[in-house]
């Protein structure tokens, strides 16, 4: 046996479920099926109940369990109807459940230790008929069901255990990985694990798979799967250019020496103020931290909008020559937006440089405009007018402590809460967020693919 089988056996082994998980699966399946029955028997409106995801395909990985049942109503149902059926349908079947908002209100609870997702959607007759997006999801799993076998399923849980443990799993927006559904697609497009890895490490993105040939819209993502049941989609969308990126380098990794540390999770430990200031003493740069209460939100929104307020800070320290990094973002009560950089403070005089002098209309305009302020110039430098004058921000805080940070594009609860309140770490002061992120510091100052 080579290593990299001897490993993925490994792999297999504990990430498959026995038969005892398999069985109470089955068990709380049964029971929250019946309860679904019985709702539906009491409503005036016909339903049935599809088990769905991955639990319903025998593509789950071991200890990591959520059932997705789907409650199909008819597609002429009103779509208040739906919500309402859908909501007391859920509560019914999981008294202990919590309402959740997706595209539409569905329950969410547990039952035996399985978390559950009731989902109330419409029975359309397919994929392209969809009135809601979660009505696709039984199509995806008549699909699979179809095609998996044995194997295939045992490549799709060793290629999810490896996303899990490189980072890129998961379609939500905090990771923008890849999904249950795409992992199975890719498996199954390349005939297994290895052939998958193989494949992926050569890659050169954009990339594009077509399982059914649909030969259908374009999509300007780095990774595109057409979705099988569903021609206008693209299964990876969400799927970022750098989990694409982490997938190759890994799959090169992995198949280079092999091992199962690449299929674990793992948090690096935890950096203390000291080591975080020994850094920042090595690479002699100027972080800067913008810290403030963390919105209300969920993640898929707190993400989104962090990063996007991340993107504009550091743009506007970039316009400013302040010559930006490295960035990051961190959350949990508090959140922080950090931006290292390698300028800590400007000149107190800016050059401005003017029209040429032939351009006779704009040079006198430019000429007549400055000449009249106290700065220094118009002069000339070849044949251009130039001036220096008094620089608006000489430093990184001084420009995050004004009101030109609200200029920048910032998320909209993320402007709110800047609004608020926030606190501007800047220098060695960036340590003491060592505190309540350590693990993220450590990961910021030992960066890996
Ligand atoms: P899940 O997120 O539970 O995925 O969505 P999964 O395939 O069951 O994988 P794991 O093992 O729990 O991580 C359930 C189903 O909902 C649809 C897919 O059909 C998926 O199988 N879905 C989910 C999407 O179409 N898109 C998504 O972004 C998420
Ligand atoms: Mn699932």
């Amino acid at each position: 046996m080579s290593d990299f089988e001897a490993v993925v056996t490994h792999v297999a082994d504990r990430v498959t479920p026995d038969a005892a998980e398999r069985e109470r699966l089955r068990d709380a399946v049964d029971t929250l099926t019946e309860r679904v029955h019985d709702a539906l028997a009491d409503l005036p409106v016909e339903g049935d109940v599809v088990q769905v995801g991955s639990t319903a395909r025998g593509t789950w990985l071991a200890d990591d369990r959520d059932i997705d049942l789907f409650v199909r109503f008819p597609p002429d149902l009103p779509r208040a109807e739906l919500e309402r059926y859908g909501l007391d349908v859920g509560r019914r079947a999981l008294p202990e459940g919590r309402e959740e908002y997706a595209e539409h209100p569905y329950v969410t609870g547990e039952i035996d230790g399985f978390d559950v997702d009731l989902v109330p959607c419409y029975d359309v007759a397919d994929a392209t008929a969809i009135q809601s997006a979660v009505d696709r999801t039984p199509f995806h799993d008549a699909y699979l069901q179809e095609r998996l076998d044995e194997s295939i399923a045992r490549d799709v849980r060793l290629f999810k255990a490896f996303l899990t443990g490189i980072g890129a799993y998961g379609s939500d927006l905090r990771t923008r990985g890849f999904s249950g559904y795409l992992s199975e697609l890719l498996v199954l497009e390349y005939g297994g694990f290895e052939p998958l890895l193989r494949a992926a490490a050569d890659w050169h993105p954009p990339v594009r798979l077509d399982p059914e040939d649909h030969g259908t819209a374009t999509f300007d993502d780095p990774l595109v799967v057409i979705d099988p049941t569903d021609p206008e989609r693209n299964v990876a969308a969400v799927c970022a250019a750098e989990n694409v990126a982490r997938l190759q380098h890994y799959a090169r990794d992995l198949l280079t020496d092999p091992r199962e540390s690449l299929f674990v999770p793992s948090d690096p430990d935890p950096l203390d103020a000291d080591a975080v200031r020994d850094h920042l003493d090595r690479r002699g740069t100027t972080p800067v931290a913008v810290a403030f209460e963390t919105p209300d939100l969920v993640d898929d929104q707190l993400y989104p909008q962090l990063r996007k307020s991340l993107d504009g800070i550091a743009g506007e320290l970039d316009r400013r020559g302040f010559a930006p990094l490295r960035t990051a973002t961190f959350a949990d009560e508090r959140a922080v937006l950090l931006v290292e950089l390698a300028v800590a403070e400007l000149a107190a005089v800016t050059r401005h440089d003017g029209p040429p002098v032939d351009v006779r209309e704009h040079a006198t305009g430019f000429y007549d405009t400055y000449a009249e302020r106290d700065i220094y110039g118009p002069f000339l430098d070849g044949d251009r007018y130039a001036v220096e004058r008094e620089r608006e921000f000489t430093t990184p805080e001084a420009l995050l402590a004004s009101d030109a940070l609200f200029d920048v594009a910032l998320g909209a609860q993320i402007e709110t809460a800047l609004d608020d309140e926030y606190d501007l770490l800047v220098g060695d002061d960036v340590a003491t967020l060592a505190d309540s992120f350590g693990v993220e510091l450590a990961r910021y100052f030992d960066p890996r693919p």
